[in-house]
């Protein structure tokens, strides 16, 4: 996600073997890591190294398979181009503050899904282009932030993906453009 080159490589494998795409989900993210990174309650803890190092895969990186993948989505059927968002990343709703990298990263993320959507819904209107919440899953990225997240609310990751999946089956031309949660409901930019 952090290598422009290598995005181009693999479009150009998905291009040689199948001429086209019909659903490109970007999935990849970072929230924590080594090298100090990770969630910051203070404004104090930000720094430019972990701003670069999260906006690099979490925003410039869908913001590039796009960029390269794009093409592959238009055809005469219908096609949905997808990044994993979060709900952190949504302005409006944001209340508790804190997470300043990833908060950020997530935004710009939308910012530029919603960008894509437009350009594309000019160009290629067959093709559907969402931001998606999966909700809160057990993962590597959220395991050390479940303490607070009750039972029910907290998905395994096989059936988060099948829920992407099944939302952005459902999902219309019309909401193109949206940032959506998994029940099918429009989260604020
Ligand atoms: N888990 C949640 O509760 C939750 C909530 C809201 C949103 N999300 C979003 O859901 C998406 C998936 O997260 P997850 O929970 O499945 O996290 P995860 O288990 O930590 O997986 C993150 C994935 O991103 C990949 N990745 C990270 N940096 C990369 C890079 N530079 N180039 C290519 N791939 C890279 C990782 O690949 P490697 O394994 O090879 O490192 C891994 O497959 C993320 O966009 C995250 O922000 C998750």
């Amino acid at each position: 996600m952090t290598c422009e080159e290598s995005i181009a490589a693999a479009a150009t494998v998905v291009r040689q073997r199948t001429g086209r795409l019909d659903l490109l989900v970007n999935v990849a993210g970072v929230l924590h890591g080594d090298q100090g990174l990770a969630p910051e309650k203070r404004i104090a803890a930000v720094s430019p190294d972990l701003l670069r190092r999260v906006f690099e895969v979490n925003a410039f990186g869908p913001l590039m398979v796009a960029k390269h993948f794009h093409p592959l989505l238009k055809h005469d059927g219908r096609a949905v181009l997808a990044n994993v968002s979060a709900r952190v990343g949504s302005i409006g709703d944001n209340r508790a503050g804190g997470w300043y990298v990833y908060r950020g990263s997530k935004a710009a993320q939308n910012m530029f899904t919603r960008t894509i959507a437009i350009e594309l819904g000019r160009r290629a209107p067959s093709v559907i282009v969402v931001a998606v919440h999966p909700g809160t899953v057990d993962t590597d990225l959220s395991r050390p932030f479940q303490r607070s997240v009750p039972p029910a609310r907290l998905f395994d990751a096989e059936r988060a993906a099948r829920q992407i999946v099944d939302v952005l089956a459902g999902l219309t031309t019309a909401q193109s453009g949206t940032f959506v949660a998994l029940d099918g409901s429009t989260i604020p930019w």
